[in-house]
């Protein structure tokens, strides 16, 4: 029978198409009670699953399948730049990023029209769901410019908390990770998603941002990826989303 019948396809084919190995290293992989689907333990050979709806983990980790038809594309949104698919004002926004893709692509939270940096576009609905939820509270980094001088004690102050008109935000890390004249760069890490957080932080402890720029989510770095630019995710990052957010 071939392996594409609608029934399924071979587990040991999935895995191998996801880059977890080859056919024989899957095959041991199953046999050995290391791979999951939808929650259970397969160790026959041959059992056959349909990508598109399977869940399969490997030693607990999910992989993804391009069969399954799903993208991760990580975008250096620049400046200027809304973070909608559909601007009414026609300011320029993210369709331009996903031009000429048969997926509909979501974004993964928001960004300030004058942030820069990483956004998630995604079809794949709960993850998307899951990582712009407070409750996963997934790290976000963001480099912001200054003014200075930092006093010692600030990132004590912002990760006791600082109190905003809607509500106390604590940082989970601060650190000052670059000077340049009288401007300096400092590195905030926070699970909080609400709107300008890090502008509004930042000016309450008297260092009104210049220039701001998302560098991380979870997991996922934006690395040297250039502003305008997308790249695909590796499949090692996407596992490590799904693991950041309990899929
Ligand atoms: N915090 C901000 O102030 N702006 C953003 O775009 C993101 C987080």
């Amino acid at each position: 029978m071939p392996d594409d019948e609608p029934q399924g396809i071979r587990l040991q084919k999935v895995l191998a198409a996801a880059g977890v190995g080859s056919r024989r290293a899957s095959e041991a992989l199953i046999a050995a009670g290391r791979v999951e689907v939808d929650g259970k333990v397969v160790r026959t050979l041959g059992t056959r699953v349909d990508p598109a709806r399977a869940v399969i983990k490997v030693d607990g980790s999910r992989i993804t399948t391009a069969e399954a038809g799903l993208v991760y594309l990580a975008l250096n949104k620049p400046t200027g730049v809304v973070s909608t698919m559909n601007d009414p004002e026609g300011r320029p926004d993210l369709t331009g990023y996903v031009l000429g893709r048969k997926e509909r692509l979501f974004h993964v939270g928001r960004l300030d029209a004058d942030t820069e940096g990483l956004i998630l576009l995604t079809n794949d609905g709960e993850l998307a769901h899951r990582l712009a939820h407070p409750s996963y509270e997934v790290l976000k980094t963001y480099v912001a410019e200054v003014p200075g001088p930092i006093a010692p004690s600030l990132g004590r102050q912002l990760r006791a908390g600082i109190d905003l008109d809607d509500g106390p935000v604590r940082v989970d890390g601060f650190r000052v990770v670059g000077r340049s004249g009288t401007r300096v760069m400092v590195e905030v890490i926070l699970h909080e998603g609400r709107k300008h957080v890090v502008r509004r932080l930042l000016d309450a402890v008297g260092h009104p941002v210049k220039r701001l720029v998302r560098t991380h989510l979870g997991p996922v770095a934006m690395g040297e990826l250039r502003p305008g630019n997308t790249r695909k995710l590796t499949p090692e990052e996407v596992a490590a989303l799904y693991r950041d957010v309990g899929l």
